[in-house]
């Protein structure tokens, strides 16, 4: 959503648009179309300046400017929601909420008990004048992207920014790690030309002995990626934030019972509807599946109502019901996530407002194409030739007069199979099924122009992949059927649901079948805890950025605090089976919720990676692997594939 940064420097040091370009300033405002404003502050000693950016998407209540300032000075920037934990009335906007409670926080734990009530997605930067204070950090999962950068030299800038670019030279920025929030004491700095960093982390319980180590452990972990010259320290009373959520149950429970009524070596995909059926049957787990359904639709009735629709109520009556426009899409490869998530905001989303669900397929190789998704046709010859795509590579088979088009690939029939039981469950709903069909040419040019950017400073194929079908997808830029014809579709929701953080809790990764055939359950739980730790720098800053660049936000029910802490809550075995084949043992709960909500197919649809899904792995190099970093994110050749 919005784009804020933060610059300071000392007066011994360059000027602060050094590190704050107009390359910086552009990719912030694509986050924050709606306002941009800057303010720059100078301690009332000259000891030290800083510039302050805000750039604000509007979503909800009264479009606020940022950065924003109150009367002794303070300042605020604000990349986040408020869904939970503090009041905010429908024409409030949250950021004056916040920033009126921290005017009133009399001292750091103040501050910090503020921040441990928050439930939604954040990063802020907040100057306290009066005490020439710098707090900044993200909420526990990361869901919004804050990056940093240091001089390498000892009294050097300090920069803080949502979104930077990809430079060669210069010092690199870097993710600010979600493990607390972080405060520099500007004053202190600024005399002793020392830069240090305060360090409030997440902890479970604040107050036991116990704590100390585990203060020790992530105040390692945070100082180990810092350079060498900036310390870390914490508070001598070692204040922390407290976690939003409960710790993982990790109890190991008996065998459960369901397994021995269930013939394992008897399951076959046909059968796999009626075997979530007979798990359904069973009093105990059908209770567990309807508390799963009530807290995550809870989840998603948030997501998809938190937002500013004024607009279309004003015009209804002119509007025929039928051309209503989508405030929310989701990012939809047809798969149990989506479709859960698509038939639970179904619930919620006023009926004559369309849903966008955003489907992306990147053009197949015929290789690929014959291995994979059209088996049926492999002995037909298909020639495609990649570069004379799209026109070319569609040939009508000749036995059943379909046609076969090289952007088929594997999300691309799953999501239309998912969209005809999407139309079955609500038929009076219109379901934007927007086809996003992505050429090798526009890939490369993206990238190069927008995404390479927006991953920076995550570098491996694997980000490279999943960040442009992110890109693509969330952009909504394709085409939909109307009246049996394909009309070209740009997708006007502002919020992009994603399904980002089931496959972490639910055990929904081939890597967690390994995992428990090589160290069982124990192993296991010790596996999702260390992902669940680990998501908002693998995943979630990059996923804000990509998202965001569209002017949109990204919305993750599955990761909503009371979902997190209700799935935390269960031992492992009611979450997932392991024992149970692929499209029914992992995220086994997931598929009875499916289940429940009247889907079929898609409930038992084993999990598909969006880069082998959407095909943009097989578009280019085969022989990477994904941890490998990508050469085709530095920006250093013209074209360098
Ligand atoms: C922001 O919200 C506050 C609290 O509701 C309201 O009083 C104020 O008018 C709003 N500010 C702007 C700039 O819209
Ligand atoms: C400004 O500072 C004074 C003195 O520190 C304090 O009493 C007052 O509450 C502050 N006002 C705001 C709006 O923060
Ligand atoms: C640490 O926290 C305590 C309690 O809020 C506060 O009194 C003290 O000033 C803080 N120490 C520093 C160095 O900020
Ligand atoms: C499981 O196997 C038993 C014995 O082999 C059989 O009686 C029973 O019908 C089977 N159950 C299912 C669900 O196939
Ligand atoms: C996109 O690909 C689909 C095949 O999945 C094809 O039916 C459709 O016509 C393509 N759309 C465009 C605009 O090329
Ligand atoms: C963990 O799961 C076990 C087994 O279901 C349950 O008895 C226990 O209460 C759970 N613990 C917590 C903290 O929820």
């Amino acid at each position: 959503m919005c784009g804020i940064c933060c610059v300071v420097t000392l007066p011994s040091q360059h000027t602060v648009h050094h590190s704050f370009n107009a390359d910086m300033h552009c990719c912030l405002r694509r986050r924050g179309p709606d306002s941009s404003q800057q303010l720059i502050k100078t301690a009332s000693d000259l000891s030290y300046k800083c510039l302050f950016s805000g750039h604000v998407l509007h979503l909800r209540g009264v479009l606020t400017p940022q950065p924003l300032e109150d009367a002794n000075n303070s300042i605020f920037l604000w990349n986040g929601e408020i869904f939970n934990g503090l009041p905010v009335g429908d024409t409030e906007n949250d950021t004056e909420v916040i920033f009126h409670h921290l005017e009133l926080c009399s001292n750091e734990a103040d501050i910090l008990s503020l921040f441990s009530l928050l439930r939604g997605p954040w990063s802020f930067i907040y100057y306290q004048a009066s005490k020439h204070s710098l707090w900044f950090g993200r909420d526990y999962f990361g869901r919004r992207s804050l990056l940093w950068q240091f001089s390498d030299k000892i009294d050097g800038a300090f920069c803080l920014t949502s979104v930077s670019v990809y430079s060669e030279s210069g010092n690199q920025y870097q993710e600010v790690p979600a493990s607390g929030i972080f405060k520099i004491d500007l004053k202190a700095w600024a005399t002793t030309k020392s830069l240090s960093l305060t360090f409030f982390p997440w902890t479970y319980s604040c107050s036991e002995k116990t704590a100390e180590e585990i203060f020790i452990n992530v105040l390692d972990q945070v100082s180990k990626d810092l350079p060498n010259h900036i310390p870390l320290v914490m508070n001598e009373s070692k204040l922390c934030l407290r976690a939003p959520v409960i710790p993982l149950n990790k109890t190991i429970s008996e065998a459960s019972d369901e397994c021995a009524s269930t013939n394992i070596s008897d399951i076959t995909p046909m059968a796999s509807v009626e075997t979530l059926q007979e798990f359904l049957a069973k009093g105990h787990r059908k209770k567990l599946v309807h508390q799963f359904i009530d807290v995550l639709n809870e989840a998603v009735k948030r997501r998809v109502l938190l937002l500013f629709r004024n607009e279309e109520r004003e015009t209804r009556e002119v509007q025929s019901l039928s051309h209503g426009k989508a405030h929310v899409a989701v990012l939809f490869s047809g798969g149990v996530d989506s479709m859960v998530i698509a038939a639970l905001a179904d619930r919620h989303v006023p009926l004559e407002e369309p849903i966008d669900l955003l489907n992306v397929a990147f053009m197949m190789k015929e290789q690929a194409k014959q291995k994979g998704t059209t088996k049926k046709h492999t002995n037909q010859k298909i020639r495609l030739d990649l570069h004379s795509c799209p026109e070319s590579c569609k040939e009508t088979d000749a036995k059943t007069g379909g046609h076969l088009s090289c952007f088929d690939v594997p999300d691309r029939i799953t999501g239309r199979a998912g969209l005809k039981e999407l139309e079955a469950l609500n038929p009076s709903r219109i379901w934007n099924f927007v086809e996003i069909n992505v050429t090798l040419e526009e890939l490369k040019e993206m990238r190069q122009q927008h995404i390479n950017h927006l991953i920076y400073p995550l570098d491996t194929v694997l980000d490279d992949s999943i960040g442009c079908a992110i890109w693509f997808a969330s952009r909504g830029e394709g085409s939909i059927s109307k009246q049996g014809e394909m009309k070209p579709y740009k997708s006007p929701a502002k919020v992009v649901l994603t399904g980002i953080g089931a496959d972490e809790q639910l055990a929904g990764y081939s890597r967690h079948r390994v995992c428990f055939k090589k160290y069982g359950l124990e192993g296991l739980n010790k596996e999702l805890e260390m992902e669940l730790g680990r998501i908002s720098s693998r995943n979630l800053g990059r996923d804000d950025r990509i998202i965001g660049d569209h002017g949109k936000e990204a919305r993750f029910p599955f990761l909503d605090e009371d979902v997190v802490s209700f799935l935390n809550s269960l031992p492992i075995s009611e979450k997932a089976d392991l024992t149970l084949p692929r499209g029914i043992g992992e995220k086994l709960i997931l598929r009875l919720v499916a289940k429940e909500l009247g889907l079929q197919a898609s409930a038992v649809l084993p999990k598909r990676a969006v880069q082998f899904g959407s095909r943009i792995a097989k578009l280019e190099s085969n022989s990477e692997k994904a941890s490998d970093t990508c050469s085709r994110l530095k920006l250093l050749s013209v074209d360098e594939l």
